[in-house]
């Protein structure tokens, strides 16, 4: 049957509409990165280009979720490949690319794997895509973020790690399961290293406007049970590697992701927990670490120093000094990381 006019100017505007999408291209197409992709087309945040080394994989999951737009009622274009020169001018670009933890293994574990991935990932993005906002999901996720800035030389304020949301969404719940409260009641913030130093920030946590010592007090949760609440956060990643076997968190690591990059894309200026750049915030200097930023069109525009308690301090000041630990023991690998 030959398309009447009517419906051939339909397709034409859902042709254009299509392309005048932001480009967003997810480098890696596994676990996270085909949820990311799932995700940003249910939102319509932008086109997807489904990037892998495993061509197969990036083809059949951009495919797959293609095959969804008629029942979701989405119109963005998706698309797998193993080729950088489709992800060229890309607006966001979110990279999950590298191997995930195993049963017994701790995120610094991935060290030496992920961060020849990471060069590869710099290297592919770094002429094909120079004004994209860059998130950095892959671990051991600080010290990979600061050697994907420095082996692409892409802004500081365009390069910045996604961890601070899961740690602060994880401890989020686990305070509303005890407390019987709505996470939207509560505001906590997780800042630090995305490491066993994980810190969440007593001091900046309110549950339906009442601080933790308020509730501590008044006898609605325990200082042993906060404390325990705490260790299942920092132990968040592995209880559910330990549960999976095989591979590790995606839903919650990707839907952080897509807030990261709807923040940007929207210029939302939402202050999120992120891994950015510091430059003497809180004493840190020349190092990625989690902290509160405003993300919006400029990508990282401002970084909030949240004050903290003194418990906090030497937490958080415990928690950089892993991630310079670890980030020495990536100099160590590739001494060309050692240079700004
Ligand atoms: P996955 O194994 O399901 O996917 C990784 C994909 O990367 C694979 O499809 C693989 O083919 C691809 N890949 C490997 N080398 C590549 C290269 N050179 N270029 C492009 N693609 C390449 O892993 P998953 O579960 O998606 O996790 C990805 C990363 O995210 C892991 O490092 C994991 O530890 C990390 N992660 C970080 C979190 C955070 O809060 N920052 C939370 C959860 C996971
Ligand atoms: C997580 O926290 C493994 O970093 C990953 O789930």
């Amino acid at each position: 049957m030959a398309i009447g006019y009517q419906n051939r100017s339909r397709v034409c505007d859902a042709n254009n509409e299509i392309k005048m999408k932001k480009k967003i291209s997810l480098i890696g197409a596994g676990q996270i990165g085909g949820t990311l992709a799932h995700l940003i087309a249910l939102k319509e945040l932008g086109n997807v280009v489904l990037f892998d080394v495993a061509e197969g994989i990036a083809k059949g999951k951009a495919l797959d979720i293609a095959q969804s737009s008629s029942v979701d009622g989405f119109n963005v274009s998706l698309q797998g490949t193993s080729n950088y020169e489709d992800t060229k001018n890309s607006d966001v670009i979110i990279i999950t690319a590298g191997v995930p933890r195993k049963p017994g293994m701790t995120r610094d574990d991935l060290l030496g794997i992920n961060l020849k991935i990471i060069k590869q990932v710099a290297d592919g993005i770094c002429k094909t895509s120079p004004n994209a906002f860059v998130i950095c999901i892959t671990n051991p996720l600080d010290v990979i973020v600061m050697a994907l800035q420095r082996y692409s030389g892409l802004k500081k304020n365009k390069v910045v790690g996604m961890a601070g949301i899961l740690d602060t969404s994880r401890f989020t719940y686990f305070l509303s399961k005890e407390l019987n409260i709505s996470t939207n009641k509560i505001k906590s913030l997780v800042l630090g290293g995305h490491g066993d130093t994980m810190v969440a920030m007593i001091k900046s946590t309110e549950v339906d406007g009442k601080s933790l010592e308020d509730l501590i007090n008044s006898g609605k949760i325990s200082k042993k049970r906060l404390n325990e609440i705490i260790l299942r956060t920092k132990n968040g990643g592995a209880e559910i590697v330990k549960f999976l076997e095989k591979g590790s968190a995606f839903y919650a690591p990707a839907a952080s992701g897509v807030q990261m990059a709807e923040s940007y894309l929207k210029d939302q200026k939402k202050t999120l927990p992120c891994a950015a750049f510091l430059k003497g915030e809180y004493g840190v200097n020349n190092l990625y670490a989690g902290v509160p930023v405003i993300i919006g069109k400029n990508g990282v525009e401002k970084i909030i120093e949240v004050s903290l308690s003194d418990e906090e301090k030497v937490n958080f000041n415990k928690s950089i000094q892993a991630v310079k630990d670890l980030y020495s023991a990536a100099v160590k690998i590739d001494p060309t990381l050692g240079k700004d």
